[in-house]
């Protein structure tokens, strides 16, 4: 009888076994600091892996910086600085955002290191030895003067398309045309001012190409997003080029073996990192590699990555890795960009914040925490909209749930001493609070963050209404009720409990001195075992109201930090001259209308105007605006915008403007004013 039980629970036991489980986060560029982007992985990354170890799995979370490559050695020599020592530097800030945004990594390692070089020669060896790599002649731009071959970002030259100046060496910003950078008319290099010749080398080449197969099935086999794999499939219905993996000298990198002057491409070498910084922990905890990262592993891996990296991480590195005899990735995760109020984080436009300067005016559990709540597996971008952002943190985390444990708390202390009471006041609400344990275990684990907040959030709606109907502070009046008000806040600070343990990835710190407060571990297992005569201590507020003026002096430090333009709100305001005064007469003659535009269009000869079509209700317009700089035109097709429709006609030498549109400028940029939603072509503006 006893035999055959053990034989029935071995099964269940099996299927809650402990999971080994390899995390990492993309490798930051060792050439500048870390900014809210950055962030929203690495705190993505973080409250992962804190979830799997609250719920027991052994899971590893790793980094590194991504130290090589012709950025970082330039970045050094304009500090006249060797490679190695801005690398450290640049580590050691990496290294401070990471631990100060509480992003607990169990190792950060860097790509320029021992560990790293020996597995880069590895797998470079396996590639050759297996046939993986081939060589052929490339011609490339080449800087005669500073004798160094030419990436695209570093050449700018005349679009060959629409004949835009001052356009990088792959692409046009004007009309959005790609091209190779032997194309540009008129190319200089930006490293010398000198014009680039043409200079052929020999490069080493993956043969990716070999790989098409292999990767169509891979990246539709549950690693990656339906989105990105739907994605992807375009690129490799085209069939994949050979992936030039060298890079001639000066270069800071590793270099190739048997060569002189031939270094391994960042990209390779990058990816590698996330091995060799796995490798250094395990030297450190006698953890085994082979366990992890042999074809046989039954270990866990995953990459989180943001979406601009996707064919490095779902193409390249798995084909790297099948060919190379070590195991693929478990999935790949990945996530949209960062906006700030909507726009792209542009330095220029204010709207560029750095880790730094977020942490010296704000707590990060905030961000944390609003980051959270706008996760999902979706990859497009998240908002950071910063009232939004205020009003969030303060409404869910200050409002509802620390208050939860502060009108609580106080009965507790004066009415028992400290110890809650025995008897659960009302099981209903405790089961249902803790009933849906499973459901936000299964939104963390996929990655549907935004989910589990919500979630959480709504228990503590229900918690926040059960204490406002039972009201303590009136019961507590009369003696009489002394046990019905310790029943029924002790079940506040239970469900309070139980809250923190859900939220505890998110908010580590709140959870640290939630812990104190609680007299008790934060644990999982601790969600279906509620504190019964358990003393607690005395309640002090785990977090604070986001105070307004840490936003404005944190947008406003942050830009006189990084030594760039103002914030656009800050630059407005210094901008304002006193205007002479206008009466309610001289406004009305001016025709101001809401216009459509239907067509955008660049103009030959011109870098700072657009040729507009606009729909004006009663007729079509044609204006020319000075807002190239601004937009493209793609960008303005089908918008509404404000213009004054009876300014005098101007003849121009691209032909005759007839109206003038309405958009606010300053050195931050141009903004073109739009109506709200609604409005139509041709109503009047009174
Ligand atoms: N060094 C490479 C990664 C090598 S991984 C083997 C790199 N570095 S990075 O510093 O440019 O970016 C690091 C990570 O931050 C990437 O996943 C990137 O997508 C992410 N982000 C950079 N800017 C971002 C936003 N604005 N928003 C969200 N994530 C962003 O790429
Ligand atoms: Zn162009």
């Amino acid at each position: 009888m006893i035999k055959v039980l053990i034989f029935l629970v071995w099964p269940s036991t099996l299927m809650s076994a402990v999971r080994n489980i390899l995390v990492t986060s993309a490798l930051p560029y060792a050439n500048a600091p870390l900014h809210l982007g950055h962030i929203l992985e690495y705190t993505q990354t973080d409250i992962w892996t804190r979830f799997q170890k609250l719920r027991g799995n052994n899971c590893y979370y790793v980094c590194a910086d991504d130290a090589h490559g012709t950025a970082i050695m330039l970045k050094a020599d304009e500090q006249k600085i060797s490679p190695e020592e801005h690398i450290k530097k640049m580590q050691a800030s990496h290294e401070a955002d990471f631990s100060d945004f509480l992003i607990n990594v169990d190792h950060y390692h860097s790509t320029h290191t021992d560990e790293n070089k020996t597995l880069v020669n590895l797998i470079y060896k396996r590639l050759v030895d297996r046939g993986y790599i081939t060589q052929r002649a490339v011609v490339q731009s080449y800087d005669s003067k500073k004798k160094i071959f030419l990436a695209d970002r570093y050449i700018k030259g005349q679009c060959p398309r629409c004949k835009a100046l001052d356009q990088y060496g792959d692409n046009c910003e004007s009309c959005g045309a790609t091209y190779q950078a032997t194309e540009l008319i008129n190319p200089i290099s930006v490293l010398s001012g000198t014009t680039p010749i043409n200079k052929e080398s020999l490069h080493y080449f993956f043969k990716l190409s070999e790989f098409t197969d292999y990767l169509k099935s891979w990246t539709s086999d549950r690693h990656l997003q339906t989105e990105v794999s739907n994605k992807l499939r375009e690129w490799l219905n085209d069939g994949l080029k050979d992936w030039d993996i060298s890079r001639d000298a000066p270069y800071f990198g590793f270099k190739i073996p048997d060569t002189l002057d031939k270094y391994f491409y960042v990209w390779l070498d990058a990816p590698i990192g996330y091995m060799a910084s796995f490798k250094a922990l395990c030297k450190k905890h006698d953890i085994n590699f082979d366990a992890f990262w042999s074809p046989e592993s039954t270990a866990e891996l995953y990459h989180f990555i943001g979406k601009d990296i996707v064919n490095f991480h779902a193409l390249f590195w798995p084909a790297i890795l099948k060919s190379t005899g070590f195991r693929t990735p478990t999935e790949i995760a990945v996530h949209g960009f960062v906006t700030i109020n909507g726009f792209k984080m542009s330095k220029s436009r204010g709207t560029f914040i750095n880790a730094r300067s977020y942490l010296e005016h704000l707590n990060p559990e905030y961000l944390r925490y609003y980051y959270a709540s706008k996760l999902s597996r979706s990859i497009d971008d998240v908002d950071l909209n910063l009232d939004d952002f205020v009003q969030k943190v303060n409404s869910d985390l200050v409002g509802k749930v620390v208050n939860i444990a502060s009108r609580c708390a106080k009965f507790i202390t004066h009415g028992n001493a400290g110890v809650l009471s025995a008897k659960i006041h009302n099981a209903k609400l405790l089961e249902k609070v803790s009933g849906v344990s499973d459901k936000i275990a299964s939104l963390y684990e996929n990655r549907d963050f935004s989910g589990a907040v919500r979630l959480i959030m709504a228990q503590a709606d229900s918690i926040n209404e059960y204490i406002a109907e039972s009201e303590p502070w009136k019961l507590n009046k009369d003696p009489r009720n002394k046990q019905e008000v310790q029943e029924i806040c002790s079940l506040g600070i239970n469900l309070f409990r139980i809250l923190m343990i859900y939220l505890k990835p998110i908010l580590p710190k709140t959870a640290k001195a939630s812990e104190i407060f609680l007299n008790d571990e934060l644990n999982w297992s601790g969600i279906t075992e509620p504190l019964k005569n358990h003393h607690i201590e005395t309640f002090s507020p785990m977090l604070k109201r986001i105070d307004k003026k840490s936003i404005n002096s944190m947008l406003a430090s942050n830009s006189v930090d990084s030594n760039e333009t103002s914030t656009t709100e800050i630059k407005a305001v210094v901008n304002l001259k006193a205007v002479e005064e206008v009466n309610i007469e001289e406004f009305q003659k001016m025709d101001l209308r809401i216009a459509k535009i239907i067509k955008a269009e660049t103009v030959q000869g011109s870098d700072k105007l657009l040729k507009l079509t606009l729909n004006i209700g009663t007729e079509k317009r044609q204006v020319f605006s000075g807002i190239k700089s601004a937009y493209r035109p793609e960008q303005l097709e089908g918008r509404l915008t404000l213009m004054i429709a009876n300014i005098a006609p101007r003849k121009m030498r691209f032909g005759t403007s007839h109206g003038m549109v309405l958009a606010a400028s300053s050195e931050t940029g141009i903004y073109l004013l739009e109506p709200d939603i609604g409005a139509s072509p041709g109503q009047r503006v009174t």
